[in-house]
């Protein structure tokens, strides 16, 4: 893709994301590593450096770097297969972290499981698999606050007021929902250990455009209960448009961090994003 090209693309705006390796001497934001360390100082959730895989010596995770603020809306996309999955896997103890941190509230909980971040205040919801079929959307919600049955009964009604259609269906078997449903009853679930911070992978994949807007909009409703939420997102510029922070993942490192509406019209984001996904058909 030529630069005129990605301009044109990017609406002809000047870059507003800044890599995280090469910064300009001159510029004041603090933008490089370092100032992306510093700006980063009391996040409530930090992955710093960090290298993971599935398999010895084949590392997925080259030393990416991400923080998400308290109360923040941290939307990560990139090409397929960079990574964003097994980042979101990797901060959830299900892929093994070989070097670097993670940090939560300023305590170092790298390589714990889900049943040690969970109670902590962690939750993930995967990207498939991510309700019981069988089981009713009221047991799927059971299944979220096992651990602490005594809390059912508020945090159902905080799930019921934010998706108010699994109240009605509260019988129905999780599996015979629409994808839309599924995907809030997943959701509740998760919102049912009263998280502080929301893990979400492509939350709106695979669904008709009427429901990724639907689930846009509740994301960003379950992030105006204050839930801290770090989302993967294939539909790179909606959810650049809701979140307040973005990072771009390229080949297991975080290339690029700005305020989402600023990446968005990024032309070197543009570029690294549509580029690769271009080679990709
Ligand atoms: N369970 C797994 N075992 C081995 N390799 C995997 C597994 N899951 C993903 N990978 C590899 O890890 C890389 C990153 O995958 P992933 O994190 O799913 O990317 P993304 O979510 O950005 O599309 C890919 O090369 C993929 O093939
Ligand atoms: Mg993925």
């Amino acid at each position: 893709m030529s630069d005129e090209e990605v301009n044109e693309l990017a609406g002809g705006i000047a870059p507003t994301g800044v890599p995280l390796a090469e910064v300009p001497e001159s510029s004041a934001e603090v933008h490089s590593r370092e100032g992306h360390l510093a700006a980063s100082g009391d996040a409530l959730l930090r992955a710093d450096e960090v290298v993971a895989g599935y398999i010895p010596g084949v590392s997925i995770l080259n030393g990416t770097d991400l923080y998400a603020d308290e109360g923040e809306l941290v939307g990560i996309i990139g090409p397929n297969g960079a990574g964003k999955s097994t980042l979101l896997k990797a901060i959830f103890g299900l892929v093994s972290i070989t070097s670097g941190t993670v940090m939560l509230r300023g305590e170092k909980i790298t390589n714990l499981k889900a049943h040690q971040l969970v109670p902590r205040g962690v939750g993930f919801v995967p990207q498939s698999n991510n309700v019981f079929p069988t089981l009713s959307v009221l047991e799927n919600l059971e299944m979220g606050v096992f651990l602490r049955p005594k809390k059912f009964r508020q945090r159902f009604d905080f799930v019921a007021d934010l998706f108010p259609v699994l109240a009605d269906r509260r019988s129905q078997r999780a599996g015979s929902l629409s994808g839309g449903e599924r995907q809030m009853v997943a959701m509740g679930r998760a919102l049912m250990m009263e998280p502080s911070v929301l893990l979400l992978d492509e939350p709106s994949a695979g669904l008709s455009p009427a429901m990724q807007d639907e689930v846009f909009f509740n994301t960003k409703q379950i992030n105006s209960t204050g839930v801290t939420v770090v989302m993967v997102e294939q539909n790179a510029r909606r959810c650049l448009q809701i979140c307040d922070r973005g990072y771009v993942l390229d080949q297991g490192k975080s290339a690029y961090t700005g305020p989402g509406a600023g990446l968005i019209d990024d032309p070197k984001v543009v570029e690294l994003y549509l580029g690769t996904l271009g080679k990709a058909r």
